[in-house]
Parts: structure tokens; sequence; C-alpha cells
């Protein structure tokens, strides 16, 4: 099949290498508002380019992937419903709830498939432990704590498009909550500060963010995260049941060394980027949004989903600024 890839920056270039590599993808195209950046790509991988997003959703390709920035990404999904082309779109669907909201009224309308980029549901962690809290072998849920931490934050100029801490960076903590216990949630109380570089600050963000989430049948959750953690790249979930207690992502490469004396695990080398941690997940990612192109897989992570960990997001937002619990209810739907 032929894949069309607008947005060719960090995530965009990684993704067109990979699609390149799948067996079911015959061609990719790429292109971007900047064109010389994704005629660059499209010479080191051995691409083809296209001038323009109107240039390559006629260009006949089967499937459509946005990694272009996320203030670009509502317009890019209208224009590919329009167009009757299966869309991946990198997380979030909108820079806003109501955008958001219209864009899932838009895609349900249709029946254009619109798989979106949470790529944890692709990682072989996350996915045991969803089989094990579906089984009921850990017994009933109590707590779980997830943590986001990036070892070194993005450059200035993603902060303003990017939705902010919780909306950018936090969102796979809450999709991935949702996707591993199959619940909702009710209530929320967030916290956060800039500790590192003011830019953050001078756009309203934050680096550092914490909150307590209480799950529909009081699952207390605790979800933190960082742009500054150079011990490396650290993603993780516990998840402590009545009957087990089980942790995603704690391997050799965790980010974290023991102050036990003699203790040496983990002793591998940490992950630095989500690019490394999550390499088998956006294999398997773009094989599933294949399948999706091809018609033999329904959509993986729709944007329903989307919407719900969206939401959650805002209610983070909302409760950090008010410094107040926010019930998901005050959430628009
Ligand atoms: N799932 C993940 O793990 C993950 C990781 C990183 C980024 N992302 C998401 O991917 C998206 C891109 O992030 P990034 O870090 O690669 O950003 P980036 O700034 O490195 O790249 C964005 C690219 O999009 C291009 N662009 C912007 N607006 C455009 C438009 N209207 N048309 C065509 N091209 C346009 C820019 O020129 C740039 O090349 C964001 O939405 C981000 O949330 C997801």
């Amino acid at each position: 099949m032929r894949i069309g890839l607008v947005g060719t920056g960090r995530i965009g270039a990684f993704h067109a290498a990979t699609l390149k590599s799948l067996a079911a993808v015959e061609q990719v195209v790429v292109t971007d508002v900047e064109a010389s950046r994704a005629e660059l790509v499209a010479k080191d991988l051995g691409l083809e380019f296209a001038a323009s997003v109107d240039d390559l959703l006629a260009s006949g390709i089967d499937g459509f992937v946005i990694a272009a920035a996320t203030s670009a990404h509502a317009a890019l999904i209208e224009q590919a419903v329009a167009a009757g082309i299966p869309t991946f779109c990198e997380k979030p669907v909108a820079i806003d709830l109501g955008e958001t909201q219209r864009i899932v009224e838009l895609v349900e309308g249709s029946d254009v498939p619109v798989h979106i980029g949470f790529q944890r549901r692709f990682d072989a962690g996350y996915r045991s432990a969803q089989e094990q809290v579906a089984s009921g072998e850990l017994g009933f849920i109590h707590h779980i704590r997830a943590n986001t931490n990036d070892a070194f934050p993005p450059p200035r100029e993603y902060i303003p498009t990017s939705g902010g801490f919780f909306r950018d960076c936090t969102v796979h903590d809450f999709d991935i909550i949702r996707f591993v216990t199959g619940r909702e949630v009710a209530s929320v109380f967030a916290t956060g500060a800039n500790r590192g570089e003011s830019f953050f600050g001078e756009y309203g963000d934050i680096d550092a963010a914490a909150a307590l989430l209480t799950l529909d049948d009081s699952t207390f959750v605790a979800v933190s995260g960082t742009r500054y953690n150079a011990a490396g790249h650290d993603v993780r979930m516990e998840v402590l049941g009545s009957l087990g207690s089980i942790a995603v992502g704690l391997d050799e490469h965790t980010a974290l060394r023991s102050a036990e004396p003699g203790v040496t695990f983990p002793g591998g080398q940490s992950h630095s980027t989500f690019m490394d941690r999550f390499q088998p997940a956006y294999v398997a990612e773009l094989t599933a949004f294949t399948e999706v192109v091809a018609g033999t897989r329904a959509v993986p992570c729709t944007v329903r989903d989307a919407l719900q960990a969206f939401r959650i997001a805002d209610a983070c937002e909302l409760s950090r600024r008010e410094n107040r619990v926010v019930s998901l209810e005050e959430i628009g739907r």
C-alpha cells in the first residue's frame, strides 16, 4: 500500500522510517509545511516528496499519517475525512476540547477510520498489565502509580503549540490508565510547577506535575511527570491489587538506581527518549494502522478514546489552576 505522511519533525521522520520498513507498505510519500524538512527526510530515507498536503491527498494514497504539530491536527483530520482516506493521527486530536469534540462528531458521522496514536496500547508490558487486570488474577486494584519522566525538555518552540504538560505529556498516562483498568476517571486533583527553564512559565505551562485521579470504582491513581529527568526517559506503571502487584517498565533499562548497598538492579543502559523506550510499540502501532487501512482490523484507539484522555488532561489543568478537586462531570463530553 501507499501511505502519505504529513509533518516530518521529531516523530514524523521516525514514523516515516518505521512505515518504510513495514512489509505491507510499498511506498511512503512525505510533506511538511516546511518543504525543505520533508525533502531532506525523503532524500535520507528514499521516499517520495509531495509539495503540499493537497498534492499528497490527491496522489493516490491508501492511508494518511498525521505527525504535524498538534495545532494542525484537527484541520488535517477534516481534510482526510473529506477525501475519504483512512487516517492515523498522532495524539492529541486537537489543541482544545471544543475542537476535539467537533472532530469526534465529524469522524463518528463518517465511515472513515481514524486511529489516534497512543502507542503505549501496543507496548508488551502495558498489554500484559491489561490482561492481568482483566483476568482478575490481581484481585481488586486499590492503587496505581504512573509516571512519565522525560530525560530532557523539548525546545522552547514546541511549548506554545503543545497544549501544555497535561495535554501533551501525561495524557499518555491518562489513556493507558483507561486501557489497563477498563475504568473511567471520576475526579482529579492536580498540581504543577515550573522548576526548570523559565520559558515553560512564560507560556503558562509547567515542567513538573502530580495528580491524584480517583477512578469510578474508587481505585486511586497517582500520576507524576517531569521534563527534567537526566537519569533517563522513565515511563512506568505500578498496579497494586489485593492478590498481586505488578510493574510495567521495570527492567534492566529502568532509569533508577537502588539506594540499597550491594543491589545492582537495574544495571543496564537507561532509555534516553520515547523513541528507544517505545520503538517496538511504534512498529506494532503502525502495523495495526496498515491493517486498519486494509480493512482487516477495527480502529484500536478511537477519537472518542482520545477525547476521554483529553477530558482528564483538561480536568487536571483546571484543578491545578484553581487548586481544587475537579469532577470529570464538569468537563464537556
Ligand atoms: N505518541 C508519541 O509518543 C509522540 C511523541 C512525540 C510527539 N507526538 C506528537 O506528534 C506531533 C508532532 O510532534 P513533534 O515532536 O514531532 O514536533 P516537531 O515540532 O518536531 O515536528 C512537527 C512538524 O510538523 C510540521 N508542521 C506544522 N504544522 C504543519 C502543517 N499545518 N502542515 C504540515 N506540516 C506542519 C512542522 O514544520 C514540523 O516539521 C505532536 O502532535 C505531538 O503531540 C507524539
